[in-house]
């Protein structure tokens, strides 16, 4: 196991109806104005977003709100929210909503504390500090109520790009798995397989002696396996609602990816996709992650095959491990095909002709990306192509 300091502050408050509690928290977390951050209207719809507002007047914090979050965030947004920031002294960000509520609410903290571009911490700018943020969680999938993670579109080229650090981490996240009951059967699918892939990405590592971290993804990813049909099947059974969402904040806040090296290239291809065709995150990683999968394998074909047996229940080969990796793979696919997810590029309204355009704007150049194996552009190219 590698060396690794893991820093993980949030406050977890989770729960039946704990969104009653949100003023109380931001104030005891120093929020005196706050921004009250939300989407496209789920949350009016449901009445979360009245009920917050009670809880804050009810808690003597003043706040004002910004709404018109739309999935894969865009960074037009982000600039209308950085000025009313500065302009009205805001000193703690509210998000309500899912991850891309939550991704842009913490661009908004980046750039209030920013004279520049907010876009300068996502072409590699490094991060310094941002307002504090907290959540509300509805939608169990991007992992971003407890990572120091933040993804945004830029309109002008509709670059879709990471900024990662510490202080993005949300002081505190309100997980009620009530709030997740109204999600629609491809959101919730949608959802399982981003977690299930911030998992993967971390598990298909180059790092031995990770037991621990091992057997705690593996335990995430069977949780995911067993909960997702449950919670489409019956939309209001809260404890696969409840299962899911506690897997969806340990599947990214790190807790299965100190000590090892992990790989985002699966990710970083997806990024592409949603980029481009503006589709579900977690349906272009349905896509990509078999791909990927099938491309590398052979760098470490017992990795593959502890994958099968572990995960998939398949029955180890001794004499064809090779035989063993692609069944869990199989297994893979056929998980996302039983939940509605799309596995191909046609499913998906992908283009294979799109496919130097999605290598160009990936933008690797000469350089590589991954761990678990190097790829350069044509490696890129080959696995795009795997998954038409
Ligand atoms: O906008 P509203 O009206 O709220 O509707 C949303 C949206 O249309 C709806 N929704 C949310 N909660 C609901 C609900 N509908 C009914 N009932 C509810 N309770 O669901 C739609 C999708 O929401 P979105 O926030 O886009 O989904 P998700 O949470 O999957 O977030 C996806 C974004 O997160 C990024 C992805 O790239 C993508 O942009 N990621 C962020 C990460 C991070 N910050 O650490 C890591 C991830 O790998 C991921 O890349
Ligand atoms: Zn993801």
């Amino acid at each position: 196991m590698d060396n690794f300091n893991f820093y993980s502050p949030t406050q977890f408050i989770f729960g039946s109806e704990r969104e009653k509690e949100a003023g109380k928290y931001t104030k005891r977390f120093g929020g005196t104005r706050v921004l009250i951050h939300y989407g496209s209207g789920s949350v009016i719809k449901s009445g979360l977003l009245d009920r917050v507002k009670k809880s804050l007047s009810e808690a003597g914090v003043w706040f004002t709100e910004l709404g018109g979050v739309v999935p894969n965030p865009r960074s037009g947004l982000v600039y209308s929210g950085v000025e009313l920031c500065k302009r009205e002294n805001i000193d703690f960000i509210l998000a309500v909503g899912g991850g891309s509520v939550i991704d842009s609410a913490k661009a908004i903290a980046l750039g209030a504390v920013y004279e520049g571009d907010f876009w300068d911490f996502y072409c590699g700018k490094r991060i310094e500090k941002a307002l504090p943020v907290a959540t509300i969680l509805t939608l169990t999938a991007a992992g971003s109520e407890g990572s120091m993670g933040t993804v945004i579109t830029h309109e002008n080229g509709m670059l879709k790009r990471a900024a990662n650090h510490d202080v993005l981490r949300p002081a505190f996240s309100i997980l009620n798995p009530e709030l997740t009951c109204s999600l629609p059967p491809f959101q919730t699918a949608c959802g399982a397989i981003d977690m299930m892939a911030h998992v993967m990405e971390r598990y298909f590592t180059n790092t031995k002696n990770v037991e621990i971290s091992d057997r705690l993804a593996e335990g995430i990813m069977l949780t995911i396996i067993n909960e997702a049909p449950k919670a489409m099947t019956d939309p209001n059974d809260y404890d696969a609602r409840a299962n899911l969402m506690w897997a969806g904040m340990v599947a990214h806040n790190d807790t299965c990816g100190v000590g090892r090296e992990s790989d985002w290239s699966s990710h970083q291809m997806e990024h592409e996709l949603s980029g481009l065709y503006d589709v579900a995150h977690g349906a272009g990683l349905a896509v990509m992650f078999p791909a990927w999968m099938k491309y590398v394998m052979h760098h470490d074909l017992m990795r593959f095959a502890q994958f099968a047996v572990r995960v998939w229940g398949c029955e180890m080969d001794f004499q064809n491990s090779e035989k063993t990796a692609l069944q869990g793979i199989q297994r893979y696919e056929q998980f996302a095909t039983s939940i509605g997810m799309p596995i191909r590029f046609a499913e998906l309204g992908a283009k294979a002709e799109d496919i130097p355009l999605l290598v160009k704007t990936l933008g690797l150049g000469e350089q590589t990306m991954g761990s678990f194996v190097k790829l350069t552009s044509d490696d890129v190219r080959k696995i795009y192509e795997l998954a038409v």
